[in-house]
């Protein structure tokens, strides 16, 4: 089907196609571009996560949930009980609010796919302390279509093997440097108990420190209380966690900011914990099976050196928010969450 726009939209489209064709960023961090859209998407998103610090990597998260599938077309933002939001691999998804304040913010001439990229380059960059920050463009246009089951067709369980994850991440280009290096993002945020159940069971479980498992296995028993429900969450990196936690898991932290300021913040700690295998997902520990060596010789580099990973991970995160719309049919929306 053709392309249906508004008159209005492709002018606006050819305007924002040549700010991409001549690769103008639309901000740098640095103050060097002024541009009024990235200055609003940066205080909207500075105030929420000041308010809620959780905000933040849902807000990274959304960026790698809507781009990997069909690229990023704001779909992952789309209502219904069948879109990419009712998918099992987006449990927890979250940070639609924000998305929706910064679109009653910056009006009808940006897109919403436009807004989840720059909410996760300034959340990335919050979140980081300022030290990962990378460049992006704009012009991208909404999609019309959302799947629950073309997302889970396409977003990696945290179940998968280092083999399922190399080929996920090459079908969409990324190299297993990149796939170790966007998977530090779980140095921040949450999960819940049913994404790391199987390392857990005794049946499933892969190797994990004992220690660990128990201190995990333990803490979950007593959130299940603290929280009200069989699927409590808890911080990914196990850093955030409070000194009991970390001493009864034989956690060293060498080399890690474990101060109260410290917590929450998007730094190398994961390859700390990782290389220690006290890491939630199966996912993550399949890091370190890597039979070419490449995936475990990069966590050690990332490990070693912080300011390698923060260049490496920025760029990563560039790569992805430039993920080509695979649609047929595109628009700007009125609003994020339903088609115009
Ligand atoms: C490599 C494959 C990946 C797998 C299997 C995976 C899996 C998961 C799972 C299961 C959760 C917890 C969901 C829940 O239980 O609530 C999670 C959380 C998270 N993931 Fe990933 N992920 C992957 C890659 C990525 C990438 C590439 C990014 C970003 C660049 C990312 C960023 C995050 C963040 C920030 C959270 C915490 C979100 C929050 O607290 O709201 N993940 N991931």
């Amino acid at each position: 089907m053709a392309t249906k726009l508004s008159t209005r939209a492709i002018l606006l489209s050819l305007f924002l196609g040549l700010a991409v064709f001549t690769g103008k960023p639309v901000a740098t961090h640095g103050g060097g571009t002024k541009d009024a859209v990235a200055d609003k998407v940066r205080k909207i998103v500075a105030t929420a996560i000041q308010d809620n610090p959780g905000v933040g990597p849902a807000l990274i998260r959304l960026l790698f949930h809507d781009c990997w599938v069909q690229g990023c077309d704001g779909s992952v933002l789309l209502d219904g009980s069948k879109t990419e939001k009712a998918a099992k691999n987006n449990i927890g998804l979250d940070g639609f609010a924000v998305i929706d304040e910064i679109k009653a913010k910056v009006g009808e001439d940006v897109s919403c796919a436009d807004i989840v990229v720059l909410a996760a380059r300034d959340a990335t960059f919050i979140v980081s302390r300022g030290k990962i920050d990378y460049n992006v463009t704009m012009g991208r246009m909404d999609g019309v279509k959302s799947s629950a089951a073309a997302a889970d067709a396409v977003l990696p369980p945290s179940t998968f093997n280092i083999t399922q994850l190399n080929a996920n991440f090459a079908a969409k280009g990324f190299n297993t440097r990149e796939l170790v290096a966007l998977s530090g993002a779980h140095a921040v945020g949450v999960a819940h108990r049913s994404s790391f159940q199987d390392r857990l069971d005794n049946a499933t479980a892969t190797p994990i420190v004992p220690k660990y498992r128990k201190a995990l296995t333990d803490d979950v028993e007593k959130q299940k209380k603290l929280q009200g429900t069989q699927d409590p969450i808890e911080p990914n990196n196990i850093r955030d966690k409070e000194l009991a936690f970390r001493n009864a898991s034989g956690y060293d932290d060498t080399g890690v900011d474990t101060s109260k300021a410290a917590r929450g913040v998007l730094d190398n700690s994961y390859y700390h914990a990782n290389l220690q295998n006290k890491v939630l997902f199966r996912s993550d520990w399949e890091l370190r099976n890597d039979t070419t060596g490449v995936a475990g010789g990069v966590m050690a580099t990332f490990e070693a050196n912080a300011n390698k990973w923060f260049l490496q991970f920025g760029n990563a995160m560039a790569k992805l928010s430039k993920l080509p719309a695979e649609g047929t049919r595109f628009e700007i929306r009125k609003n994020c969450r339903k088609n115009n």
